[in-house]
């Protein structure tokens, strides 16, 4: 039987490193604009979003999108659905969109393009993960965690086939990899 494995690619450590100064850039560019919304959008970006704002110093607000546009497979398919809306009005507000992931772009375009009809006084990302070689879209992503090679990589809230979101590090796995029976040894 193949023994299936997860190759490491960015430790727990360094993530909440990079996370840190996520929150201190922010803290400062914001510091002059009230209010500040944060838009987590779910599922991916939930741990993410967590560690965030705790790196952040200013007062912030929180609300969550849920759109959906992969399915079960490993490719974009462009096609997105909101799940579910925010519970605030933006219209105003200084917002960011907290992302897991930019992959090809075009979840974000969608969700970009339906929150600035509701008039937020600016409108900017911050991404875990930038996919910017495989963008199909110039997308002004204002912070970047980190900008990765065009693979599929799990944990800290990414997922395969709704698993490995438990991942307490970014990994990257085969297409053929039991998500729903592996066990972590550590
Ligand atoms: P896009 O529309 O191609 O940018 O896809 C964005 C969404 O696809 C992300 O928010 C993730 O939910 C999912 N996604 C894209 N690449 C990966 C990956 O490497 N691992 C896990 N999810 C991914
Ligand atoms: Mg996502």
């Amino acid at each position: 039987m193949k023994e299936h494995s997860i190759s490491p690619e960015i430790s727990a450590q360094a993530l909440a490193a990079r996370v840190q100064e996520l929150g201190e850039q922010i803290s400062k560019d914001y510091a002059d604009k009230a209010p500040l919304r944060i838009i987590g959008t779910l599922k991916g970006s939930f741990i993410f979003l967590a560690d965030l704002i705790r790196a952040i110093r200013i007062p912030v607000k929180v609300d969550f999108m849920e759109v959906s546009s992969y399915g079960n497979t490993m490719a974009s398919s462009g096609n997105i659905k909101i799940v579910k809306d925010l519970s605030h009005d933006i219209s105003g507000e200084n917002v960011i969109i907290a992302e897991d992931i930019i992959d090809t772009g075009l979840t974000l375009n969608n969700v970009m393009s339906m929150l600035y009809t509701r008039n937020p006084a600016s409108l900017e990302i911050v991404s875990l993960l930038v996919k910017s070689q495989k963008m199909k879209l110039d997308f002004p992503v204002k912070y970047t965690g980190f900008d990765i090679e065009d693979h599929f990589v799990v944990g800290y809230g990414l997922d395969y086939q709704g698993y490995l979101r438990n991942l307490p590090y970014i990994g990257s796995i085969s297409p053929d990899f039991p998500a729903a029976s592996y066990v972590r040894k550590e």
